[in-house]
Formats: C-alpha cells, sequence, structure tokens
C-alpha cells in the first residue's frame, strides 16, 4: 500500500469507531455519535482532531485482536463562537466509550494544553467507565484526568455533558468541573449502578430513578442543566461559553445589544405585593433588567428558593442570585446555601459581576436543617460572598432579615453598591416573631393581647420595615426607585469596572465545606 492509502486507511477506520452496526445502535438509543456531537458543538469547519490514531496496549483477553484507531474518544479543539475551546467525545461504538490507559492520555493532553492556552475544556461524556481489560492502569487514567480537573479548576471554564452511562469513579471528573449537562432519558450517573445498590442495601430503584437527569438536576443539584436531547445539549454548552471568560484572567466576552441601557420598567413598582407574606416571582424581576429579557438559569430545578444564573447588562456578563420569595418564601435552606455559594465562587473566579437580588426572610428553621448542618452550609454562602472581589451590587426588594441580611451580599462583606426599593424591610426579624419576644410579657398578662400585638406589630414595621435606617448609616447606598433598577445597576456595573480588590495572601481559605 502506498503511504496516502496507509493514512487513508487508518483514517477511515477511526472515523468507523466501533462499525456500523454499533452506530446503528447509538443512533437507534437516541443518541448522536461522538463525531456528530463534536461538528454540533464547535463553529462549522473548525475542529481539529489530536492523537487520532492512538491505540490502546491491552494485550490481555484478546485485546491486541481489537485495535481501533482513536481508541474510544475523540479529542481537540476549534472554536465557539470564534473563541478557542479544547473538547473530548467519549465514542460509546468503542468498547462502550471506557477509559482505557491511552484514551486517558489524549483527553489528559487536551486538557494540559487548554491550561497552557487558557481555553475552556468541554467533555462529552458517554461511557461504561473503566476499561475492565486494563484494571489499575484504567483507572490511574482516571486519576490523572481528576488531577488536570482539579488543577484547572478556576483556570479554565470546564463543561461537563453527561451523553450516556457515567459510573463509577467516572462520575467524579464531572464532579470537579463547573457545569454538568445531563441529556434526559439517555443518560445517568451513579456511583454504584442499581444491582450492587440491591446487593449490598437491598433496595430497588431504576437507572432512571437512581441517576437520570431529574433525579441529578432536581434532587441531589449534581448537575447543572436537564436538556431533551443532544442537540440542545450542545447547543446549550455554546450558550454557557457566551457568558464566560476563556480563563480568569481575561474578561467575560461583550456583545453588542440594542437594548436601551436607561430602559424602565413601570411594572417593577407593582412588583412587591401591598401583604408582606404575599408571595411573587423574583424572576420577573430579573428577565425585566436583563438585555433583551434574556436569563440562562443554572440549577433551574434545584433548591428553588435561590435563583443563580447568567444575564448579560449593556452586552455585558453578570451573574445574578436572587432570593426566589415564589418557594419557601425565599428563604435559605442547606441547598439554597451551597447553590448560591457555588454558583458565586464560580463568578469570582472567572471575573463575572455578581448582582444579588434580596428578599428572605432568614435561615429556614427546624431540626431538619440544624441536623443537617445549617450552619457550615450557610456559612458557606456567607463566605463565598464575603471572599468575592469582583464587582458586588445588591439590590433589597423587601426582606433583608436578621443573619440572611447579612450574608446576601451586604454592604458589610464588601459589597460595592447597595440599593434598596422604598418596599425593603431590613431588621433582625419580622416583626412579628420581634414583638414575640420583645413583649412576650405583656401579651401574657394583657386583656386584649391581639390589640396589643397588633399595636405593636404596627410600631415596630413602621420603625424598621423600611431601607431608611439603614440608609441613615450607610449600609444602603441609595433607595432607588423599582422601575429605574436597570438604570441605576448597569451604571452600577460601568463605574466598578475597574475595580481592583485582592484578599490578603495565602495558600487558599478554609471555606466550611
Ligand atoms: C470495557 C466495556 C465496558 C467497560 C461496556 N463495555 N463497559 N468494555 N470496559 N467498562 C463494552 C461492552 O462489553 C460492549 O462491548 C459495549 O461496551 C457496549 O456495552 P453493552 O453492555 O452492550 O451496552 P449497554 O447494554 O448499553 O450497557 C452499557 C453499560 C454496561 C450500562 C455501561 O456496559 C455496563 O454496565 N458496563 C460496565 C459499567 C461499569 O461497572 N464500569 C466500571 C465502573 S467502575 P461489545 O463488544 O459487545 O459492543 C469505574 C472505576 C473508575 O469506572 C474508578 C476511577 C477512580
Amino acid at each position: 500500500m502506498n503511504p496516502l492509502d496507509i493514512l487513508a486507511d487508518l483514517e477511515r477506520r477511526a472515523a468507523l469507531g466501533g462499525g456500523d452496526e454499533r452506530l446503528a445502535r447509538q443512533h437507534a438509543a437516541g443518541k448522536l455519535t461522538a463525531r456528530e456531537r463534536i461538528d454540533l458543538l464547535f463553529d462549522p469547519g473548525t475542529f481539529e482532531e489530536t492523537d487520532k490514531l492512538v491505540v490502546h496496549r491491552c494485550r490481555d483477553f484478546g485485546m491486541d485482536e481489537q485495535l481501533i484507531p482513536g481508541d474510544g474518544v475523540v479529542t481537540g479543539h476549534g472554536r465557539i463562537e470564534g473563541r478557542p475551546v479544547f473538547a473530548f467525545a467519549q465514542d460509546f461504538t468503542v468498547f462502550g466509550g471506557s477509559l482505557s490507559e491511552t484514551n486517558a492520555a489524549k483527553i489528559v493532553k487536551i486538557m494540559d494544553l487548554a491550561m497552557k492556552l487558557g481555553a475552556p475544556v468541554v467533555g462529552l461524556n458517554d461511557s461504561g467507565g473503566a476499561r475492565i481489560q486494563e484494571g489499575v492502569m484504567s483507572l490511574a487514567g482516571y486519576a490523572d484526568i481528576f488531577l488536570r480537573n482539579t488543577l484547572a479548576s478556576g483556570v479554565v471554564p470546564q463543561i461537563s455533558a453527561i451523553m450516556g452511562p457515567c459510573a463509577g469513579g467516572a462520575v467524579y471528573s464531572p464532579a470537579i468541573t463547573d457545569f454538568t449537562v445531563m441529556v434526559q432519558d439517555t443518560s445517568y450517573m451513579f456511583v454504584t449502578g442499581p444491582d450492587v445498590i440491591k446487593g449490598v442495601t437491598h433496595e430497588e430503584v431504576t437507572k432512571d430513578e437512581l441517576g437520570g437527569a431529574m433525579t441529578h438536576n432536581a434532587r441531589s443539584g449534581v448537575a447543572h442543566f436537564a436538556v431533551p436531547d443532544d442537540r440542545e445539549c450542545l447547543a446549550l454548552i455554546r450558550e454557557l461559553l457566551g457568558y464566560l471568560p476563556s480563563n480568569n484572567v481575561d474578561d467575560p466576552p461583550r456583545v453588542e445589544t440594542a437594548d436601551p441601557i436607561d430602559r424602565e420598567d413601570p411594572a417593577l413598582a407593582q412588583l412587591v405585593p401591598e401583604l408582606p407574606n404575599q408571595p411573587y416571582d423574583m424572576l420577573d424581576l430579573v428577565h425585566s433588567v436583563a438585555d433583551d429579557h434574556a436569563f440562562l438559569e443554572v440549577h433551574r430545578h434545584y433548591a428553588r428558593n435561590i435563583i443563580v444564573g447568567f444575564v448579560r447588562l449593556a452586552g455585558r456578563p453578570v451573574g445574578i442570585v436572587a432570593n426566589q420569595p415564589a418557594c419557601l418564601a425565599g428563604t435559605l435552606d442547606i441547598d439554597a446555601s451551597v447553590k448560591g455559594a457555588r454558583f458565586v465562587r464560580f463568578c469570582d473566579a472567572f471575573n463575572i459581576p455578581l448582582v444579588t437580588f434580596e428578599d428572605v426572610p432568614g435561615f429556614l428553621p427546624g431540626t431538619v436543617q440544624e441536623y443537617g448542618g445549617i450552619i457550615r452550609h450557610g456559612a458557606k454562602l456567607l463566605f463565598a460572598f464575603a471572599e468575592a472581589t469582583v464587582p458586588k451590587v445588591t439590590v433589597i426588594a423587601r426582606k433583608a432579615y436578621g443573619g440572611a441580611y447579612c450574608v446576601m451580599a451586604s454592604k458589610h462583606i464588601r459589597t460595592d453598591v447597595n440599593f434598596a426599593w422604598p418596599t425593603a424591610e431590613i431588621a433582625v426579624m419580622g416583626p412579628e416573631g420581634a414583638v414575640n419576644i420583645l413583649y412576650r410579657r405583656e401579651l401574657e398578662t394583657a386583656g386584649d393581647a391581639a390589640a396589643l400585638r397588633a399595636q405593636k406589630v404596627a410600631e415596630f414595621r413602621q420603625k424598621f420595615a423600611n431601607p431608611y435606617i439603614a440608609g441613615a448609616h450607610g449600609f444602603i447606598d441609595e433607595v432607588i426607585r423599582p422601575e429605574t433598577t436597570r438604570r441605576k445597576l448597569i451604571a452600577a456595573l460601568a463605574s466598578l469596572e475597574t475595580k481592583r480588590d485582592r484578599n490578603p495572601p495565602k495558600k487558599h481559605g478554609n471555606i466550611p465545606l
């Protein structure tokens, strides 16, 4: 065979992966192939494949008869919206996409390059886990990847898509990355599968219940996004990358926007209901202020009492953290605290300014929360906001009570600009709770306890349920009219564009994990 024919033959075999029959099975399962996924992820014609001809080195179990160029993973780099990105896509048609020594080395190679060049890494996971025939060599490969995931954390954005099985130790690479997207019905993640669980704990559970997309999006919080199919998964990754800088020393990408920076929204003046305990949808505020009303919500199905995600303001990416009064009255519980903290730390690591919308009556009370460690978990959110040095702007829409006032990006933990709406209520606790404690004896002995309570609650509300005491102390920089919120936020962020702040030199802090 002449040299060009040899190359053509190798390339043909690499492209064929596990063969036509397995490729057909992949399609029949509702999944795209690794190469089809890569094509959809990158700008057309920009992907350059690396290590296409790598084969495994296993000589046991008849493996020396089965050498497939590429060895079950497509690796390389290309452009997404013109910016460089590295990616790997496990090919389930080759040994079930299982991770071999050589296939891990291919992934490690692109991760090392991505870190040197300052480009994001996207992993498209579809794999039966460690390649059983290779034993410890495969485990070593996983550990090599975990190390790179850890070292790259906070240096370049890392995104994992789960587009098929992801079992055993394989789940820990996605878990270290910044965002995990799961495809509904075709993907699952678990440390041990249903059969092992049945043997050990006698629990009966299906794969989907145990580790399907909605389990990890709504229950465990392991995944950040659920999408209906492969195409939407890849489109979402492209959209998400549009909000992120390429690395921790770049600024997030700006886009042109036709949405006027001084656009006012009169509806916001009516957003907060007259009755203090009546819920409303904080998403209305988020959508109202965002450029073109566009909000990419992260962790939408998990801990819905807090909202996190990305918007653009005057074309510039901003991270949103917002209490959601429509769920658990917007209280902070364990899950919400962890969700918020993780998002705040991501934004801080990647120079994305933070805007906080606040309406929080406090931490969720109860034994479930206390025994679960709300003190430690709530402290994560406090730590994350306090540690963050990116531009920080807060808007208190209604309640800002107790410890939750301090935690939710208050002035005291280095928030640069603190706004409040005239409807803001800032106090140690709500009027009813305060009156019950302060006037317990009087209420017990009063002839008309209800009237006394109502009078004291009204007094308390009059004194504290407003933003003006905090304003008088400079803890609130300005009480703004709700309809002007977008304009005010954009002006504040513009003034903070050159912000430089840093934490004391240290190896790293000790966030209460
Ligand atoms: C080698 C594997 C494999 C593996 C699947 N295959 N998993 N080959 N090592 N881990 C091969 C199968 O032999 C088969 O080859 C092809 O991939 C497709 O597999 P099927 O079983 O036919 O597919 P399906 O019915 O869809 O089931 C997929 C699956 C199942 C659920 C992933 O294959 C499975 O349970 N695999 C083992 C999962 C596992 O326990 N992995 C180890 C986890 S522990 P042919 O030639 O027939 O096409 C781990 C430790 C990591 O990963 C620790 C890191 C710290």
